[in-house]
This record gives structure tokens, C-alpha cells and sequence, in this order.
């Protein structure tokens, strides 16, 4: 097996053409922040952006931002941010509510697409956001029934059928960080005459994605992940120009009406992707999320997943070469091709050992039962971070620090 040596990191950072933008972003000094998979960190840029949307727009302008400040436009707006990440075509995206609410939203605009059609299926090991919501669609529609992929080993083609209407996956595993090929699996999926849906929370920003490409037709994804919205950022969601004016979805509210202020009683949707919309936006939330959409543009996300798959295969072979002997398994595929930009790893003292971690400034996360999550954001991690994370981590395990008894209580968040 060929050694990496520190020079040959340093090499690599020498040569990174994104090694800049990490000034971009407000990191504490020291700190190596592995958990851009789970909340990105702050744009230098925010502070001000929000100053100036408190005091200013809401604090002068009151009612009048709606208008004068682009308020009204906002999700809009946000919406033709993103498109260039996704691989979409203007007029296609919206931004607005949460993760799990668009994603409601999008599986019974899915459904009422294929209204002949009785079953939705998604992953049995899937973000439990998407099993619970797709749980609560059948509710009280008794015709309807749930098929899982992966459960009892099933595969796409045991589950695809003629009774199908919706598909919901994951572009990127969250726990494994697998990568899934969303030309092929689209394909598939429309060839039985089912409408696709994709969960892109884990490739949004950091893998360079084609929706209009893979004739994807509904997606959706959060912001406070590798777009660095903040906490609780608004999602987005993507329908494919050809549905537009069919769309249905059951949170008919105002924002969603083709004519919001002629306050019509009966609902009548907007024909465009604006149908998405339900009520009045958490507009101070969006202006970060603005901001921080700001901090992508020009940013060419080739360079960024070049050098994420450089972060990802380097952090596995220095854990194989400095760590072998620590009883850790890799939980993600090998092939970086075949990854999102997160690496997993399993141990079963994998919560104290990542607390001891966190506590020695290398901040990953934990999810049950056994696995240590590391998520490598090019825009701000170097080689030399990676290096630093993975010296730490032998030194935890060395010294067996891991063992202190306050590394294995467990907060609310892990
Ligand atoms: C794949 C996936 N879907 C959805 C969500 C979250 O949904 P929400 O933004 O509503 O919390 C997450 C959060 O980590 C996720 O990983």
C-alpha cells in the first residue's frame, strides 16, 4: 500500500484552486468542521446582509419591502440562485417552507399526477423524514400502499410495477454517503410510469447535479447543509417545466393562487412553479440564505467535487494508514465515484470516541447505532485539515481519551 506523507497533503494544497474561499466563511480559528453535511457554517457576508434586512427594510421600510425590498419576490428569486446548481432551467425552482413540508407537498402532487395509481415507494433505510411523510400521505386513503426499497433485500425491479405512482429517493445516502446514478435509476423509474422524486439534501451545492438533464420531474432539498443557509434555512423545490399548470399539491394556500390579491374565494393554483408555494415566507431566514447563495456564484461545482472526492478518498486511506489497528469499519463506498461527499465510519464506542473528537476541535456527528459521520466541504476544508482530523483521531484512540466518562453522555442532538 503507498504511504501518504504530510508533504504529499501539502502538495495537494498548494495546487487546490479553491483553497481561498475558505475566507469566505467564519470559522473559529483552530476548529476543523467536518459537519457541513449536517449545518454549514456562516458566510462573512451574513452579518451585515441581515443587519440591513432588520433595520433597514423591516425597520424602515415596514410594510413596503414586501414590494421595494424584493420581499414578495424572494422565493422566486432564490429559486433562480439554485438553478445553476441543479442543473435547471429557469422558472423551476421555488424556495419555501421546510424539507419535510416540500416533500409532502411533492409526493401528493406525484400522486395526484397518477391518480390510477395506488403505491408510493421509497427507502426502507432512508432519511426517516421522507418514511414518516410518505407514511402520513397514505393517511386516511386507505387505496393507498407503501412498497420499500431495500426491505428484505428488494430492489428497484421488485418493486417497480404498473401500480406505482410516486418514487422518492435519495440522491445521497445520508448515512452511507452513497452516491446514486440519477440518469439510470430516473429512467427506470418513468419507464414503469411512475413520477420520480429526488431527495437531493446531500448533493445539493457539492455534487454537480443535471435535473432537466435526467428529466427528473419533482425535486426537493434543504439549504442549511452544503449551501450554508443557516439553521433551519428554507428548502427548495424543483418541478419539471412540462408539469407546470397540472400540478396539485394539498397546501393550496394564498401564495400558491394564480391571483393572491384578488383574494378569490375558491383556489386556483399559479400555473408555474409557484403553485409550490402554501403561506407568507420567514423572510429574515431567506436574506441569509440570499447571502449565502451569493458566496456560491461563480464557483465551479467541477473544481468542488474534484476536490471533494480528493478529501473523501484521502481521509480513508490515512484512517487505514494511521488507524488500523482502532477497530474502525468504513461504512461508505470506496469508490469515490460512487460517493457523496461524507464518509462514514463505523465503531462501537463510535459516540464517545466522536465526542472526543468534537471536544479536540474535529467536529463530526453520530448516528445510531454505531456510525461516525465526516462530511468534507471543499469550499472550506483543506487537505491539510483532513491531515490534522485524522492525527487527532489516533491520538483519541492512543490514549484511549475516549474513554473519559463525560464522552458518553448523550445530548439531544447528536
Ligand atoms: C435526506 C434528508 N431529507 C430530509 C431531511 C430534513 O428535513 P427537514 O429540513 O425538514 O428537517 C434531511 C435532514 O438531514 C435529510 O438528510
Amino acid at each position: 500500500m503507498n504511504t501518504t506523507s504530510h508533504d504529499d497533503v501539502r502538495a495537494l494544497d498548494a495546487a487546490d484552486p479553491l483553497a481561498t474561499l475558505r475566507e469566505r466563511f467564519e470559522l473559529p480559528d483552530g476548529l476543523i468542521y467536518l459537519d457541513g453535511n449536517s449545518l454549514g457554517p456562516m458566510a462573512k457576508s451574513i452579518p451585515a446582509e441581515m443587519a440591513r434586512a432588520v433595520s433597514e427594510e423591516w425597520g424602515q421600510g415596514l410594510i413596503s419591502s414586501w414590494n421595494d425590498a424584493g420581499w414578495w419576490e424572494l422565493p422566486m428569486a432564490l429559486g433562480r440562485k439554485l438553478g445553476p446548481l441543479l442543473g435547471a432551467g429557469g422558472g423551476q425552482v421555488v424556495v419555501s417552507d421546510s424539507t419535510s413540508v416540500n416533500i409532502y407537498k411533492a409526493v401528493q402532487a406525484g400522486l395526484a399526477m397518477r391518480s390510477e395509481r395506488s403505491v408510493i415507494v421509497t427507502e426502507a433505510g432512508g432519511f426517516p423524514t421522507d418514511l414518516y411523510i410518505t407514511e402520513g400521505a397514505m393517511q386516511g386513503r386507505p387505496n393507498l400502499t407503501r412498497r420499500l426499497l431495500g426491505e428484505n433485500g428488494a430492489a428497484l425491479d421488485d418493486v417497480l410495477d404498473g401500480d406505482v405512482a410516486v418514487v422518492l429517493l435519495s440522491h445521497v445516502d445520508y448515512r452511507t454517503g452513497e452516491l446514486f446514478d440519477m440518469a439510470a435509476i430516473t429512467r427506470q423509474v418513468q419507464a414503469a410510469g411512475a413520477i420520480m422524486i429526488w431527495d437531493l439534501c446531500h448533493s445539493a451545492g457539492i455534487v454537480p447535479v443535471a435535473l432537466d438533464d435526467c428529466n427528473v420531474d419533482l425535486a426537493i432539498g434543504c439549504t442549511y447543509k452544503y449551501l450554508n443557509g443557516g439553521p433551519g434555512s428554507q428548502s427548495w423545490v424543483y418541478a419539471a417545466a412540462r408539469h407546470h399548470g397540472k400540478i396539485r399539491q394539498p397546501l393550496s394556500g394564498w401564495w400558491g393562487h394564480a391571483a393572491p390579491f384578488e383574494f378569490e374565494q375558491a383556489y386556483r393554483p399559479e400555473p408555474g412553479i409557484k403553485a409550490f408555494l402554501c403561506g407568507s415566507q420567514a423572510i429574515l431566514g431567506m436574506r441569509a440564505l440570499s447571502a449565502a447563495l451569493d458566496v456560491m456564484d461563480g464557483v465551479d461545482l467541477a473544481q468542488v467535487r474534484a476536490k471533494s472526492m480528493q478529501l473523501t478518498d484521502l481521509f480513508m486511506a490515512l484512517v487505514d494508514q494511521e488507524c488500523a489497528s482502532h477497530g474502525f469499519g468504513h461504512f461508505s463506498p470506496r469508490d469515490a465515484a460512487k460517493r457523496g461527499s461524507q464518509v462514514a465510519l463505523t465503531h462501537e464506542d463510535g459516540y464517545a470516541i466522536m465526542q472526543a473528537l468534537i471536544s479536540r476541535g474535529v467536529v463530526g456527528d453520530f448516528r445510531m447505532p454505531n456510525i461516525l459521520r465526516f462530511g468534507f466541504a471543499p469550499l472550506y476544508i483543506s487537505h491539510e485539515d483532513v491531515w490534522n482530523a485524522v492525527a487527532i483521531l489516533k491520538d483519541i484512540m492512543e490514549t484511549e481519551m475516549w474513554r473519559e466518562p463525560k464522552f458518553s453522555v448523550c445530548s439531544a442532538v447528536t
